[in-house]
């Protein structure tokens, strides 16, 4: 059962359990089966697929950018509501909750599309940290995408998290390398994807699954190898107290289309906000969070 502290971070009940905290700290990732139920995943996918087809049919402010082989439809929560089930999953919240002291604010949202396409001769998939533009020179710290542990609180402030729309076979889909988001050196360019010092590993999901990771981690894609196009919803989320990492979220001209939550989620705000206040409130009851 969840206990209410003071409400400063140091005295704040993780809504992590003790499992998840040890896992996040040791491989930077968390894997949370079936938070979304397969109708819904239908439905998104139903209405993605039309707005790929017909990107004039996607309401504004969803941008569609798509070639041959991969697309985006960027702000895909205010083109429907039934996205915000994935921004705004309680299942998904308690963990990000739980890595940003009870503070997260939402501030990208997009729907990924990765078909499969020829790959050249000796062509290698490629690592990243997300940086948000702003690469800082090796040895600092970006605050913008942190990670610490302590006194029995984990503190990472930019966290991602993909919720699948298909299945994804191993080999395919997200790749990360574990641990590289504490790590402090370089990871050398002699070493590749497939390194026998720290190799990078897939993931075995079903529609409906989600991947948290910090993205601090070492992260890319794996090329796609199946005949059905990957589809996946990232929702982009950072400590709400400080951070600001674009400007583009909330869209104030289409706040319509939003809900009060989702529209919270995405302003910046010192305190806890609603929906974080009600799942800590579930999680006390023991009340199911969905
Ligand atoms: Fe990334």
């Amino acid at each position: 059962m969840l206990i209410r502290g003071e409400d400063s971070a140091i005295n704040l009940p993780s809504t992590l359990t003790e499992e998840e905290k040890w896992h996040y700290d040791l491989f930077g990732y968390l894997v949370l089966r079936q938070v979304v139920l397969p109708t819904e995943v239908n439905q998104m996918l139903e209405i993605a697929n039309e707005w790929f087809a017909q990107p004039e049919t996607a309401p504004e402010p969803v941008n569609v950018t798509q070639n041959e082989y991969s697309g985006v439809l960027n702000n895909v929560q205010y083109g429907d509501r039934i996205f915000e089930r994935l921004s705004l999953n309680e299942k998904v919240l308690r963990v990000v909750m739980g890595l940003m002291w009870n503070r997260p604010r939402l501030f990208n949202c997009a729907l990924v599309l990765q078909k499969q396409r020829p790959v050249a001769e000796g062509e290698k998939e490629k690592l990243h940290r997300d940086t948000s533009g702003f690469e800082f020179p090796d040895g600092f710290q970006n605050p913008h995408n942190d990670y610490q542990a302590g006194n029995g609180q984990i503190y990472s402030n930019y966290v991602n998290t993909a919720i699948t729309l298909v299945d994804v076979p191993i080999d395919n889909g997200f790749m990360c390398i574990p641990g590289t988001h504490k790590s402090r050196i370089k990871l050398p360019t002699t070493l590749d994807i497939d390194n026998e010092w720290a190799p990078a590993i897939t993931f075995e999901l079903k529609a409906g699954d989600c991947l948290v990771f910090s993205s601090r981690l070492m992260h890319g894609a794996k090329f796609w190898k199946v005949d059905d196009p990957r589809r996946v919803v990232f929702n982009r989320y950072q400590f709400s107290f400080y951070f600001n990492e674009n400007y583009n979220l909330p869209i104030e001209a289409h706040r319509d289309r939003i809900s009060v939550d989702q529209y919270e989620l995405e302003s910046i705000q010192r305190s806890e906000k609603g929906f974080a206040k009600r799942i800590l409130k579930k999680l006390e009851d023991g009340e199911e969070l969905c």
